[in-house]
């Protein structure tokens, strides 16, 4: 499964989210984890619109020899994130009430990372299924 969509405007978040949600549920998320993935991409998709203007998701699932999960890319051609990195440890020593959007997306997702792009910026984010919501 592979499927990408476009993003320019603040609602195309709106019909993404539905889709994300109906592809999450698929793959065999519980509504809990459909929920922290849904709310992860608003979050990467917003600050597409908001810090790059516009770019594209791509969602897909990734299966391995012992596990399963989902993973998307936000990718823009914006003027890409400073201290990508010290972001992220910031982020491990704050309240969550202090946290940003990015740092939240870390805590949502079981990986997080920034991919060196030659123009504008690609974050990727994983979550994968736990044992117990394997479908056969
Ligand atoms: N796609 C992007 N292109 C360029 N810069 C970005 C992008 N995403 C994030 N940034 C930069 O990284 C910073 C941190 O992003 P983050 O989402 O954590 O916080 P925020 O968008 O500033 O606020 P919020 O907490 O509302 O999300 C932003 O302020 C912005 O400078
Ligand atoms: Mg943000």
């Amino acid at each position: 499964m592979r499927k990408t969509f476009q993003l320019r405007f603040e609602w195309d978040i709106v019909n993404i989210r539905s889709e994300v949600r109906e592809i999450a549920k698929e793959v065999g998320f519980n509504e809990l984890d459909q929920a922290r993935i849904v709310q992860s991409i608003s979050e990467l998709a917003r600050n597409v619109i908001h810090h790059a203007e516009k770019g594209y998701i791509t969602i897909y699932t990734v299966e391995e020899e012992e596990r399963k999960g989902l993973r998307i890319q936000v990718q823009d051609s914006g003027p890409g994130i400073p201290n990508f990195e010290e972001l992220m440890t910031r982020g491990q020593s704050q309240n969550i009430g202090e946290t940003s959007g990015l740092q939240q997306v870390e805590m949502l997702m079981d990986e997080l990372t920034s991919i060196p792009v030659e123009e504008g910026t690609c974050v990727e984010v994983t979550k994968w299924l736990k044992p117990s919501q394997m479908l056969e």
